[in-house]
């Protein structure tokens, strides 16, 4: 037996620290255990060979013996094989733990951000609507003085805005549970930190109890704040100003922590070349790119960049083609039945733009047009790998009057035209498979948009505006169901 055989002559405090990442086993085996002290017969520690246990590889084996001749408790510990402290499984644990809650830290900061965000857009909001609410009692007042229709109109509007103040109550409220679990992981994040220096001063139990706790609540919280309904689009910021009339450009929602690389494909057709520019950063301040040719030129500005590779609709066809940029190569290309191309079912725009890929929360989404459907949009939800429709919506919206459409949390959002004014009008729910109008105006800067299209990771709308490269915020509410208000 070839066992790392540590023979420590100490007083039992200076071992307890050595060793006191063992809370569990540890007061047991130094409590001069009798059976123990039998066995070892007084003797001295190197006699010890006839006691070790049968599986001395799996842990850590302290014995101590009687008192040497100046009083103090004498041990042998025998260490697992290739044992160093810091590869004990425990100190693994807790590493582990620690990075689950930096982890965690990085989540809470995109809460954070976002919430923060939410809460200016619901603070305009609150003071829009208390105003309007004084206005109407005023109103309501000398009512007799006012034109019966106005008054009409201002109750209509006062009524469709009532809901919403018990929403923005709960938002705020959301906004506290965030600031909580932010002030829980800065503690949790300190005592972590400390323990790895010092550990044993807590119980590796109850600390994990109190991680698994924390994401649990976490997870729920984010997964209720993350998605909700499109209430608001804020003022679009512009990127760049690049490229032609016509493009699309994005970043990937599934891109991991720290990847910003931005994907940029300009024109609707004829065009194979797809700049990778490093960074947001990079994009806005340089002109430095990687070039990826693609095996065929794409059709429209649908293509989507997810999880690492670009969906695109092959040219002149209802080919969907998945293009993985690690590989450089295509990993599946499939048809898409039904589905009308070559400008059978563009947007309202035109540019071959039958066939629009889009990711959301839930996943990656197809929106285009059938002849079965006559010529309105269907919506198909499509498997990353295989590209094979998972599930299919149709509605009632004719895509060629469609300006440009998104999705949000399962939702899709349908734009009412490219150039002069444009709102989002039109949502239709895949949850509940039903639609509704809806008037949500957002400023179309450059007057021809000819892609929009939503990031889960940023919440932020991508779009490409006669050659500008632009970004919108978006204000999501969580749905509260009636019957909580
Ligand atoms: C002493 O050790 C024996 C065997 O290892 C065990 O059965 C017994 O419970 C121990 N006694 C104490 C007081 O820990
Ligand atoms: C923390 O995040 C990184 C990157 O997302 C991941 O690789 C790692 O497994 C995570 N760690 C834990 C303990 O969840
Ligand atoms: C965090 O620690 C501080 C100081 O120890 C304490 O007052 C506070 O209640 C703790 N917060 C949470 C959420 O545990
Ligand atoms: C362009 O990219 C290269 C390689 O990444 C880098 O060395 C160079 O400094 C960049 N140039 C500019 C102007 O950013
Ligand atoms: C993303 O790609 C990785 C590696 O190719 C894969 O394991 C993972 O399941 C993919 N995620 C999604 C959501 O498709
Ligand atoms: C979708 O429906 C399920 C149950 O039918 C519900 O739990 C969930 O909150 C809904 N999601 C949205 C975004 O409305
Ligand atoms: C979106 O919100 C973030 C955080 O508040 C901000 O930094 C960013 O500039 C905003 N972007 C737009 C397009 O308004």
């Amino acid at each position: 037996m070839s066992l790392p055989l540590l023979k420590i002559g100490v007083v039992l405090s200076t071992m307890a620290m050595i060793t006191n990442w063992m809370s569990q086993t540890l007061p047991s085996l130094v409590g001069l255990n009798t059976t123990k002290l039998t066995a070892a017969q007084g003797g001295y520690p190197d006699r010890s060979t006839g006691v070790l246990p049968a599986n001395p590889e799996d842990s850590w084996q302290v014995y101590s013996s009687a008192q040497d001749s100046e009083g103090r408790c004498v041990c042998t510990v025998v260490a697992p094989q290739q044992s160093m402290c810091s590869r004990d499984a425990r100190t693994k644990q807790l590493r582990q733990l620690l990075e689950k809650v930096q982890n965690m830290t990085q989540s809470i900061q995109v809460l954070d951000q976002r919430t923060q965000r939410d809460l200016q857009y619901v603070e305009k909001m609150e003071v829009q609507l208390r105003g309007l609410e004084t206005k109407f009692r005023q109103v309501e007042e000398n009512h007799k003085q006012n034109i019966a229709k106005q008054f009409k109109a201002i109750k209509a509007k006062m009524e469709e805005l009532r809901p919403l103040i018990p929403v923005l109550e709960e938002y705020k409220a959301d906004a506290k549970l965030v600031l909580q679990f932010k002030e829980e992981v800065q503690n949790l994040t300190t005592v972590l930190s400390e323990l790895q220096e010092e550990m044993g001063a807590y119980d590796y139990e109850e600390l994990h109890n109190r991680v698994s706790n924390l994401e649990e609540r976490l997870r729920a919280c984010m997964q209720k704040l993350a998605c909700g309904k499109l209430t608001g689009i804020s003022d679009p910021i512009t990127i760049k100003t690049s490229g032609s009339r016509f493009g699309s450009w994005m970043t990937d929602p599934l891109a991991p922590e720290g990847d910003t690389r931005v994907w940029y494909m300009d024109g609707y057709h004829n065009n194979r070349f797809v700049r990778e520019y490093k960074s947001m950063r990079d994009f806005m301040t340089s002109d430095n790119f990687t070039s990826h040719r693609l095996p065929h030129p794409w059709s429209g500005t649908g293509q989507v960049v997810y999880n690492g590779s670009i969906y695109f609709n092959k040219f002149q066809s209802h080919v969907i083609i998945k293009f993985d940029f690690r590989t450089s190569s295509i990993s599946k290309s499939r048809q898409l039945d039904y589905a009308g191309f070559n400008n059978a079912y563009h947007y309202a725009w035109g540019g071959h733009s039958d066939i629009d890929l889009m990711a959301d929360e839930g996943g990656l989404w197809a929106v285009y047009a059938t002849n079965q459907n006559a010529g309105n949009i269907v919506l198909s939800k499509l498997n990353p790998s295989t590209l094979q429709i998972i599930k299919s919506w149709t509605t009632n919206h004719p895509k060629r009057s469609a300006g440009e459409s998104f999705m949000i949390c399962g939702t899709l959002y349908v734009t009412n035209g490219y150039s002069g004014g444009t709102k989002v009008y039109y949502a239709y729910s895949t949850n509940s498979s039903t639609y509704e109008y809806i008037d949500i105006a957002f400023q179309n800067k450059y007057s021809h948009i000819s892609m929009l299209d939503y990031n889960p990771r940023d919440r932020a709308l991508y779009a490409w505006n006669n050659g500008h490269q632009v970004l919108y915020n978006v204000t999501l509410f969580h749905v509260i169901n009636s019957e909580e208000l």
